[in-house]
């Protein structure tokens, strides 16, 4: 028997990206236990090899939800949900949740063309331009994959400020071609004012986290969950120790989670 009625949410990303998911989850539901992995130790999951990634995704998910007894799961990665969804579905017997590009209303709302703002390898998946080819409704998408886009989100999270000058440079190839883009990597939310701005406020930015939020919602209601009024726990694990641990630790208190832990399960990852 466990101690807690409350539902438990592990939120999953290779690193402090799904925080962004993760927000908009905690915004709808503020009552649930929420967990959150990240798998630093293999980070970027936008230049790994994809049979690492998968294999990876799978050894940790499943051992931390054997672990913990997790009722719902989210990738909050749209790197890792590009490939990973089918496999760990068919090993877990509870519901898993990915996050994917939003080019469906982004297409919808966009009357010049869409920007898809991504990870390397999320541009070149098989899944984004099957995604692109059944939801552009016809309109030009330019692509953007970028690690070091990532990696400015990573540090604006240990309190580091980020360059408009460098993040112009790199978001330059969008500038007149599109009129939405879309925040394909979950670490861009954590910079959509700065991004904004960098595009001279006249992009429309969107993201997939509100729709993953309503959808985990729905999957948890479904379950007929015993809500209390109270805040549950926020435990953050990491595989790796952080780089820059304090400064990371400072931000995560204030979105209420404890200091990371680096997570060990006995057989994963060879350890
Ligand atoms: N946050 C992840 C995503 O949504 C990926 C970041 C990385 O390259 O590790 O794609």
């Amino acid at each position: 028997m466990r101690a807690s009625s409350k539902k438990k949410v592990l939120v999953f990303d290779s690193g402090v990206g799904g925080l962004s998911v993760f927000q908009e989850i905690h915004r709808l539901l503020p009552y649930m236990d929420y967990l959150y992995l990240f798998d630093n130790e293999a980070y970027p999951y936008g230049e790994l090899d994809q049979d690492v990634l998968i294999s990876r995704v799978n050894q940790l998910v499943s051992a931390l939800v054997e672990d913990h007894q997790v009722d719902i799961v989210v990738i909050a990665c749209n790197t890792a949900s590009t490939i990973v969804l089918p496999s760990l579905r068919e090993s877990l017997s509870i519901p898993v949740v990915g996050v994917v590009p939003a080019i469906k209303p982004a297409s919808l709302l966009a009357s010049q063309g869409v920007g898809l703002i991504a990870t390397p390898a999320t541009v070149t998946r098989q899944y984004t331009h099957e995604l692109i080819r059944d939801f552009a409704q016809g309109k030009p998408v330019e692509l953007l994959g970028s690690t070091r886009l990532v990696d400015m989100a990573e540090e604006k999270l240990r309190g580091q400020s980020i360059s408009m000058n460098e993040l112009k440079t790199i978001l330059s190839p969008l500038r007149d071609k599109v009129d939405v883009a879309v925040l394909g990597c979950t670490h861009f939310p954590l910079m959509k004012e700065e991004i904004h701005q960098a595009l001279d406020g006249e992009v429309t930015l969107i993201d997939s986290g509100e729709a993953i939020a309503r959808r985990v919602k729905a999957l948890l209601f479904n379950q007929e969950i015993e809500e209390s009024k109270e805040e549950g726990a926020k435990k953050i694990y990491a595989s790796a120790p952080p780089w820059e641990e304090d400064a990371l630790n400072v931000c995560l208190a204030k979105l209420g989670f404890n200091p990371v832990q680096v997570y060990r399960h006995p057989g994963v990852l060879d350890r």
